[in-house]
């Protein structure tokens, strides 16, 4: 019996392979009867993943103001706010996009709407507008607010000149926060204060802001922020910091000493822009959220996307890997009480900053028809405390030659029925391509039993080809024996 599986807990699928071993003949195949080890039964279920954040939906449900089958209402019941940024242009023309936005999320983030270039592109004129209706939606749904951002490098207005402006800058910036908490009227609960000031090796960023405003720059906005206002939570929000890793240390740093210097500052966002092969692990991000939560500071995941056109693989594959990626991050989000609100930068693939930035993918949880998509159901089975859906579901529909050798064949190039086998490494096979992608992990398992030699060596292994060369990595070698079933098994991405 052979089979594949997409592992549970950090889930991950596995695959084939076929058993190769001694120039005895090798029975592969057929439950195990006898002497079946005790450590794997191929016919057991998927293991119990533990949910380390049990859900008590007594009385909270009640009270849920949501869907409980909506993000934002499984999201409500395990006290996390579910967000997504909004385009100006969709928000504008596209109704399904907007109801859909309405029905399935408790936050909002203005994707461009309430950024500095957009709010005042001529020095003297301000234009709210945009901002305004998203900010009268989120009211009228009872959603809240992620004010995006008020200090950045990028999208400032135009006439912000770099060279020239040394003197006026620090006043400009001092009008375009009044005029903002002037707007905004208490109404934002939540303000990403400052935006991606440090470089990757945690330096701080050579800017305009840190040329003008000089190497405090960033403490000093925090203060002028909540002296503007004074009821938001402050918030420093940056990329490549989901990781334990150089910058979300020199972050750290920053935000420790802030808090020692009495700076008000309630939380770091984490923005999360990864790949479904370049995602953190998640018992790094929990740790990496369990340190700025033990500073006191709340955590938001606040732009979560997962590209895949880099992924090779099967379409289902690719769409499970992206999945995964969106499970395992939420998971980890859920498992540490200092991480209360998750958002996405978009919901649909029909609007996605990647596709104009980085190139054509589909990164988010809604295909370009608005239909959930695998990633759509990993979000909601990780709000629910479930594993991802597919883990733990047999890849292999007829690993079992009891049940036909459909769709195996022999790598001596007969069938596998056939006795005309004449090297140690010829084994049976069966191709998997169909079924995988790459990056996934996946558990694969076969059961061994000799006939006609009491013991032999064999072998699990794969065959990966690619452009330029195949190999042959071993998943298990070990002994095979004719008084029983022996299992080969072991992860393989
Ligand atoms: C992006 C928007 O999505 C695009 O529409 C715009 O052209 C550029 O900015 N990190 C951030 C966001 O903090 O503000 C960026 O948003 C994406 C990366």
């Amino acid at each position: 019996m052979l089979s594949l599986v997409p592992l549970l807990g950090a889930c991950e699928p596995a695959k084939v392979a076929a058993p190769t071993g001694g120039m005895s003949d090798t029975a592969i195949g057929g439950e195990p009867d006898t002497g079946e080890p005790e450590t794997g039964n191929p016919d057991s279920g998927p293991p119990e993943t533990g949910n380390p954040d049990p859900i008590d939906t007594g009385p909270l449900d009640t009270a849920n103001p949501w869907d409980p089958d909506t993000l934002a209402g499984a999201g409500w019941l395990r006290g996390r706010a579910i967000g997504a940024a909004l385009s100006t242009t969709a928000f504008a023309k596209d109704e399904a996009y907007l109801s859909l936005f309405s029905e399935n999320f408790s936050s909002l983030t203005p994707e461009n709407a309430t950024k500095w270039g957009l709010l005042q592109s001529e020095s003297s004129t301000w234009d709210f507008s945009d901002a305004e209706g998203m900010v009268e939606l989120a009211v009228n749904q009872g959603m809240a607010v992620r004010g995006h951002t008020l200090a950045w490098h990028n999208q400032l207005p135009d006439w912000i000149d770099d060279d020239s402006m040394a003197e006026t800058f620090a006043l400009s910036v001092q009008a375009h926060v009044e005029s903002v908490a002037a707007w905004d009227d208490g109404r934002i609960e939540t303000w990403d204060v400052v935006n991606e000031a440090l470089e990757d090796d945690g330096s701080l960023r050579d800017s305009i802001w840190s040329q003008d405003l000089g190497s405090e720059w960033v403490a000093d906005m925090f203060v002028l922020a909540h002296e503007q206002l004074p009821h938001a939570a402050l918030f420093y929000n940056d990329y490549s910091i989901a990781w334990l890793n150089t910058k979300s240390d020199a972050v750290y740093a920053m935000v420790e000493q802030m808090l020692a210097d009495g700076v008000p500052i309630d939380g770091v966002g984490m923005q999360v822009h990864v790949s479904a092969g370049s995602a953190p692990e998640p018992e790094d991000l929990a740790e990496n959220i369990r340190r700025f939560g033990d500073l006191g500071l709340e955590v938001h995941i606040t732009e979560m996307d997962v590209q895949m056109r880099d992924i090779a693989g099967v379409d289902d594959a690719r769409l499970f890997a992206q999945a995964r990626t969106y499970h395992r991050v939420v998971s980890a989000c859920l498992e540490e009480p200092a991480c209360t609100s998750i958002s996405f930068w978009g919901f649909t693939d029909r609007y996605s900053w990647i596709d104009d930035h980085y190139g054509a993918d589909d990164p988010l949880l809604w295909d370009e028809d608005l239909q959930p998509k695998p990633a759509h159901h990993a979000v909601m089975a990780a709000l629910r405390g479930e594993p991802l859906p597919g883990c733990g579901e047999e890849f292999i529909t007829n690993g079992d030659f009891e049940k036909g050798t459909d769709g195996w064949t022999s790598s001596w190039g007969n069938t596998i029925e056939a006795t005309d086998r004449y090297e140690t490494w010829q084994g049976v096979v069966q191709d998997i391509t169909h079924l995988v992608a790459e990056g996934i992990p996946y558990e694969a398992s076969a059961w061994v039993r000799l006939d006609g030699a009491d013991s032999d060596d064999v072998s699990l292994t794969m065959s990966i080809v690619d452009e330029t060369e195949t190999t042959w990595p071993h998943i298990m070698d070990t002994t095979a024996y004719s008084s029983g079933w022996t299992e080969l098994s072991g992860t393989v991405t």
